[in-house]
């Protein structure tokens, strides 16, 4: 069965949708996304989502083509009209079509683009068994906090992974990690501290970061917000990430070598457990 995807205002079988090649997001990726998990055919945390992507967009002065409110009830239809249960809702703006000009055009109306991925995300083997990551330079733009589609060294360094047969990478710059390809990156130590990079421009601030360092929190976990080393993973208790499609998942390899017993760690599997309760209690 083909999807059914959004484009700027018509809801069209994936095969018969279209966006015009002097669209910006596509000559400049001068377009913001949003990835929203669906569970039980509802969004997790989608305001947080919401609020992320106006602030994205007001960072590039770019503007949205309807309210946030106007595009919460898109999403909703489209999770109907695809009849999903569990996977994600991948959502972009763009500044719309335009004459190829590197400066933003004056009238251009943003493009609005919706498609879902049905996919398991809570009984995964990666979320069973931990993930092996490697480090790779980072070599991304100077404004990570604004989630562009501008995706390309996070495609290249996934890749190297993969081709280093390891399931991800976490990004080095100026000796500390800043977090991986398309996820938040946590440590525990052995005195069983949360560390975390604190948030700049220098990485994404996730939507499950904030809600998991909550939980950590609450639960009586130390969180130390603050940039670590590679050396310093090597030497943890535990390791993991977050990222809506991947909610808390333990990285048990690092750079060729197991994490203590290369097992996912207890920290990580409560917080997973603790982070799965709230997703569904955020259902909308
Ligand atoms: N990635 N860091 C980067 C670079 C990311 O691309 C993502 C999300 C995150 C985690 O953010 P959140 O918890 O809000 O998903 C951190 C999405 C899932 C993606 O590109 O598919």
């Amino acid at each position: 069965m083909s999807r059914i995807v959004y484009v700027n205002g018509e809801f069209l079988p994936e095969d018969e949708a279209k966006i015009s090649v002097f669209d910006r997001g596509f000559l400049f990726a001068d377009a913001i996304y949003e990835v929203s998990t669906v569970l039980q055919g509802k969004l997790v945390d989608n305001a947080a989502h919401l609020a992320r992507l106006q602030r994205s967009v007001d960072a590039l002065n770019m503007g949205l083509p309807c309210s946030l409110e106007e595009i919460e009830a898109i999403q909703l239809e489209m999770l109907k009209r695809n009849d999903i249960n569990e996977g994600g809702l991948y959502l972009q703006v763009t500044r719309g079509a335009a004459d190829r000009d590197f400066a933003f055009p004056k009238d251009s109306k943003p493009s609005l683009v919706m498609f879902t991925q049905s996919r398991p995300v809570i009984d995964t083997a990666a979320a069973q068994n931990g993930i092996s990551v490697v480090t790779t330079p980072d070599i991304r733009w100077q404004r990570r906090d604004i989630k562009t589609v501008g995706l390309l060294p996070a495609s290249m360094a996934k890749q190297t992974a993969l081709d280093a047969g390891a399931n991800d990478a976490w990004l080095v710059e100026d000796g500390f990690i800043t977090e991986g390809t398309s996820n938040n990156a946590h440590i525990v130590t052995k005195d069983g501290v949360l560390l975390t990079r604190a948030l700049s421009n220098k990485i994404l601030h996730g939507i499950t970061r904030k809600a998991v360092l909550a939980l950590a929190e609450e639960t009586g976990i130390t969180v130390e917000e603050r940039s670590f080393t590679p050396d310093e993973v090597s030497n943890a208790a535990e390791a993991f990430i977050t990222s809506a499609s991947m909610f808390v998942t333990p990285v048990v390899t690092f750079n060729g070598e197991p994490i203590v017993d290369g097992k996912p760690g207890k920290v990580a599997k409560r917080l997973r457990e603790l982070y799965i309760a709230f997703a569904l209690k955020s259902l909308k």
